[in-house]
């Protein structure tokens, strides 16, 4: 394949209108195709503010044979279906994280589309930023020796609408399977997960049976430990950092400030912060969408696999158990042909 890869999106909400915008301008072996939205609405207003036709069904980017790939940036529940749907039909996908609201699901999905024999990523962009990538090079090259601690939080500003957290999967699936799959990729595989929740900041949280802020403990198979904390209602903004403690050096990737400019009153300076996920992450988006691309033309495996995103996805189901019923969760990493599986007794109470 020489032309860029040419990429039809569906789903055009928070998510999805960055992707667009990435595809659109950002990246240089993919290009955006075009754009639809379950509301024609939206697929209206973004077609033409971004200058790219958009179409009126997800059938439509299927039957066109100029579509390399599809992103999926829709709804959780939808992914599973849109996936095997891409696939049949001979398109290379981009999905958002995670798979599905259920394993069950998951796997039918992983298994459809590499019987289909196109290339499938899932959105774990943390996999494609630079200051993550840089500290992994340096861990992999034995820089950081062996690794003791993994700590990280990851704290949204507010908490997203009551409908997109009706269908997130919970807190656990939603948010923290981010941390999870950073804690593989840098440390290793995971034995045993602890988890607390709680939900503080709004009633209607609680009555889905959701949390707002959570702590999960790590034990890897090598023995470090690791810290995850989460919160959806951080309030002073967007929070994404990362320290990886080792026996030769530590690596810590720190929050960085949004402005380049410190504002300076007697005796205090105030610096801006990240108000969201777009601001914290001005290239790791645009690079997992480049590293897409050039996975579909140069016949590449993607870093971000379904295997993973099922990793990730167990490991969060564990830690719901543990916080459901406050005991640890012991799991066992078996290694597959194309992956790690998680086993561990999903039935405990
Ligand atoms: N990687 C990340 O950092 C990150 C951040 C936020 C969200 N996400 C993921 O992205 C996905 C979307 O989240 P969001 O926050 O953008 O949601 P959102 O609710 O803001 O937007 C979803 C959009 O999809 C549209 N839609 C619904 N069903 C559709 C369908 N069947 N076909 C086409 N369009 C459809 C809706 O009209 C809406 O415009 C979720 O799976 C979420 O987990 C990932």
């Amino acid at each position: 394949m020489t032309h860029k890869v040419r990429i039809g999106l569906a789903g055009l909400g928070r998510m999805g209108r960055i992707h667009a915008v990435n595809l659109a301008s950002h990246c240089h072996s993919a290009q955006l195709a075009c754009v639809y939205d379950a509301n024609p609405e939206v697929a209206r207003e973004v077609g033409e503010w971004l200058e790219v036709p958009y179409v009126d069904s997800y059938d439509d980017i299927l039957a066109d044979d100029s579509v390399d790939a599809v992103a999926i940036v829709t709804p959780t529940g939808t992914h599973a279906d849109l996936s095997v749907r891409a696939a049949t039909a001979g398109k290379h996908v981009f999905c958002e994280k995670p798979i599905s609201l259920d394993r069950q699901t998951t796997l039918e999905t992983i298994d459809a589309v590499r019987a289909a024999g196109v290339k499938f990523q899932v959105g774990f962009h943390r996999r494609y930023d630079p200051d993550w990538v840089a500290a992994v090079e340096r861990m992999r090259a034995g820089e950081l020796g062996d690794v003791y601690l993994f700590r990280t939080s990851l704290r949204d500003m507010k908490a997203p609408k009551a409908e997109f957290l009706a269908g997130s999967g919970g807190f656990f699936v939603d948010v923290t399977i981010h941390d999870l799959d950073t804690a593989r990729w840098m440390v290793g595989e995971v034995v045993e997960v602890s988890a607390h929740g709680t939900a503080l900041s709004d009633p209607a949280i609680a009555d889905i049976g959701d949390l707002d802020t959570a702590v999960v403990v790590l034990r890897f198979e090598n023995g470090a430990l690791g810290v995850i904390d989460n919160s959806r209602t951080a309030g002073y903004g967007y929070e994404c950092s990362t320290e990886v403690m080792g026996s030769r050096a530590t690596v810590r990737i720190d929050n960085p400030q949004y402005h380049h400019y410190e504002w300076r009153t007697p005796g205090q300076a105030a610096r801006g912060l990240a108000r969201d996920f777009e601001q914290r992450y001005p290239w790791a988006y645009a690079e997992e969408l480049e590293s897409f691309a050039e996975c579909v033309r140069d016949d590449l495996e993607p870093r971000a696999t379904g295997m993973d995103a099922l990793a990730a996805f167990d490991l969060a189901t564990a830690a719901d158990q543990a916080w459901r019923t406050g005991h640890p969760v012991s799991v066992k990493p078996q290694s597959t042909d194309d992956g790690v599986v998680y086993e561990f007794d999903r039935e405990a109470s």
